[in-house]
Parts: structure tokens; C-alpha cells; sequence
């Protein structure tokens, strides 16, 4: 029997999930998680590049790992670990710094994406704002991925060339030392077509960035309120209204069982039913899949739950993979 795939992903603790991360992201990955041999990390030294208040840092690395405990990923099966609790992590940063030409750090897109700012700024001092935390970036999520000997990175599109990254890292790698370790060669695996984007409230893809997200877990009263206060036309209850043209009823659409669309459907086409009823139906639905998780998510976020040692005997699982790895790798560069 073939051995089962190694299947790891990070995210960075920067704030907190949408209804679109969670239908784009989480749930898929949840879902993948049953198939493979699974890693989850938060990336918290990812996050060290851009955030600055220890408070903000804890909060979120917490809620990263609390949201996914409570959308059902099982911590038996799937090893859910702190990047900074994988301490050879950074030890071998340092190794594959050395393999990696620094040309390909110039080109990485978020580093170019700040000196393009920064140009257009005007500004003389195209390096303006950029830590060495931002410009070592791939390598460190090299590392992420490699350390653990990883076949498959899902991730979102704008990920796929630290992906690739890795992939020549780890070439340089095994091309200098490939007698003593070859690092396994990691390929991304990214989401298909637009079918599966949710649309914010202003009818753009649900986006933090357009601030027009609405937050997974936010407490029930806030979501109605979010959900009332959606734009929509002023055409009376009783005149037809086009479904497909409402932001509200393509939320539905992600939420509500077959039947109930079909038939909301035909009711405004037919006229008669007023957004009020429909944000209603909305808000019924959404509440229904999310509300047994927010209860989940804010008992795990509670100062004393299990979510800690979870974490921390994750992080031993992490540990004992990556150990093995970071000694061969010692070895094969005679450090050891
Ligand atoms: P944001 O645009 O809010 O910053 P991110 O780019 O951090 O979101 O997305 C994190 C993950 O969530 C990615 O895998 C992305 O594909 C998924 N995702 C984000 N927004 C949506 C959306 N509106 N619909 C479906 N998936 C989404
Ligand atoms: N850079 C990723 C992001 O911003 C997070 C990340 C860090 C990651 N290390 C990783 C993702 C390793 C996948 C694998 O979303």
C-alpha cells in the first residue's frame, strides 16, 4: 500500500476568519484533512513580520487554532502545532538561507509588491518599510513546508510561488548534499475556478481588504444586525424581484438546503416576499451552521480551556518529525 500523503498548511494569526475563508478555505481543508496524513500550523513568526502588539498576537494565534477545533478538525488525526514550538524550524532557516540565492528573494512578489509602492510613492529609498523578516519570508515557509517532509500545500493562488519556492529550494538542497538528505520535492494545490467565491455584503468577492466580510464567529445579535443592514433595491414586497441579481439570495444559495432555495426562488420571482423576509431566511440559515461552532469556538477561547494543551502536545507531534529531519540534515552538511 502506497503510504499516505503528507498534507500541511499555515495560517498566519492576523485576524479573524469570514464566511468566505470559511467556505473557500476552511471547509475544504477540513475535509482533506480525513484523506491525508495532515499538519495544521498557525504561522506565528509569519506574523511577526507586520504584527506589533503581544496582546493582538496571542488573541489571534489562539482563535486560528480555536476556529478550527470548533469546524470539526480532530486533533487525534490531524497534528495542530504553533510554528514557533518547532524550534529546528529555525535552525534549519539558516541552512537553506545558505542555498538560497539572494536574486530569488528579490524577486519574491511580496517583497516586490512594497518596493513597487514604494516607487510609485515616490519614494528614494526603494527598501522603505521592508524588515528582514518580510525579505527571508519564503525561506522561512520553505522551511514550514520542507521540515516536514510535505508532498501537498493547499493554499490560496497568491501563495503558489512560496510554494514553488520551496520546490527550488529544496532542489539547491539536494543537488549539494543530496548523498547525505534529499528533501522531498512539495507541489501546491489550489483552489478551483470562481464557482466556490462568496460574495461581501456590496456584492465584490467577500474580502477583508474590502471590508465587506462578514466575521465567522460574530455573536448572533451583531450577524442579524450585519445581515439587515445589506443594501438592497427599493422595489416593493408585493412586485417580482430577480433573485440571481441579490446579494442576499446568492448568500442563500451557500447556506440553505435545495429545496428551501428553489422555493424562496419562486416566491420572489412570483412578488410578494420583501427583502425583510429574505434577510431573515438568510440570517435562519447562516445561524443554523455556524451557532453550535461559535459556542464551540468561544468555550475554547475561554482562558482555561483544553485549546493550550492541545496546542502543546501538537507541537511535541511536530517536534519528533522535525528532529529526525533537521539531524539528517546536520549530518549531510557535516555539522554534526
Ligand atoms: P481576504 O481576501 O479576506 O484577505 P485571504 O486572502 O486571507 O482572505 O483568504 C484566505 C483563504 O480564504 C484563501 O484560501 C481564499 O481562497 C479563501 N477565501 C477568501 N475569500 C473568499 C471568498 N470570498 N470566497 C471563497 N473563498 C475565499
Ligand atoms: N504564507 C502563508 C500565508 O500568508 C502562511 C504560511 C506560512 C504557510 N508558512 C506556510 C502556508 C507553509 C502553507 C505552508 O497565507
Amino acid at each position: 500500500m502506497a503510504a499516505t500523503k503528507t498534507y500541511l498548511t499555515g495560517v498566519k494569526p492576523t485576524g479573524e476568519p469570514h464566511l468566505g475563508n470559511y467556505l473557500g478555505a476552511l471547509k475544504p481543508a477540513l475535509r482533506a484533512a480525513h484523506e491525508y496524513d495532515a499538519y495544521y500550523f498557525i504561522a506565528d513568526y509569519h506574523a511577526l513580520t507586520t504584527v506589533r502588539d503581544p496582546e493582538v498576537m496571542r488573541h489571534n494565534t489562539r482563535s486560528v487554532a480555536a476556529t478550527w477545533l470548533a469546524c470539526g478538525l480532530d486533533p487525534e488525526r490531524t497534528v495542530v502545532y504553533r510554528q514557533s514550538d518547532v524550534p529546528e524550524t529555525f535552525e534549519l532557516t539558516w541552512v537553506l538561507a545558505c542555498v538560497t540565492g539572494k536574486g530569488l528573494m528579490n524577486r519574491a512578489h511580496a517583497y516586490k509588491a512594497v518596493r513597487d509602492r514604494n516607487a510609485e510613492a515616490g519614494l528614494a529609498d526603494l527598501d522603505a518599510g521592508v524588515n528582514m523578516g518580510l525579505f527571508n519570508y519564503p525561506v522561512l515557509m520553505a522551511v514550514d513546508i520542507l521540515i516536514m517532509e510535505t508532498d501537498l500545500v493547499p493554499v490560496g493562488r497568491d501563495q503558489a510561488q512560496h510554494v514553488e519556492y520551496a520546490a527550488d529550494i529544496a532542489g539547491s538542497f539536494n543537488h549539494l548534499f543530496g548523498d547525505g538528505y534529499t528533501f522531498r520535492i512539495p507541489k501546491g494545490v489550489y483552489p478551483e475556478g470562481d464557482a466556490s467565491v462568496l460574495p461581501g455584503v456590496d456584492g465584490r468577492k467577500m474580502s477583508k481588504s474590502y471590508d465587506n466580510h462578514i466575521p465567522l464567529f460574530l455573536p448572533e445579535g451583531r450577524l442579524k444586525k450585519l445581515i439587515r443592514r445589506i443594501p438592497t433595491d427599493s422595489v416593493p414586497v408585493e412586485e417580482p424581484k430577480d433573485p440571481d441579481s441579490s446579494v442576499v439570495f446568492q448568500l442563500l444559495t451557500h447556506f440553505a438546503g435545495a429545496d428551501r432555495i428553489a422555493e424562496t426562488r419562486k416566491r420572489l420571482e412570483a412578488g410578494g416576499m420583501g427583502w425583510g423576509e429574505l434577510k431573515n431566511e438568510l440570517f435562519e440559515a447562516v445561524n443554523a451552521e455556524i451557532a453550535p461552532k461559535r459556542e464551540r469556538y468561544e468555550a475554547l477561547m475561554a482562558p482555561d480551556s483544553e485549546l493550550d494543551d492541545i496546542l502543546a502536545a501538537g507541537g511535541e507531534r511536530a517536534r519528533e518529525r522535525s528532529r529526525r529531519v533537521l539531524s539528517q540534515v546536520r549530518a549531510a552538511v557535516g555539522i554534526d
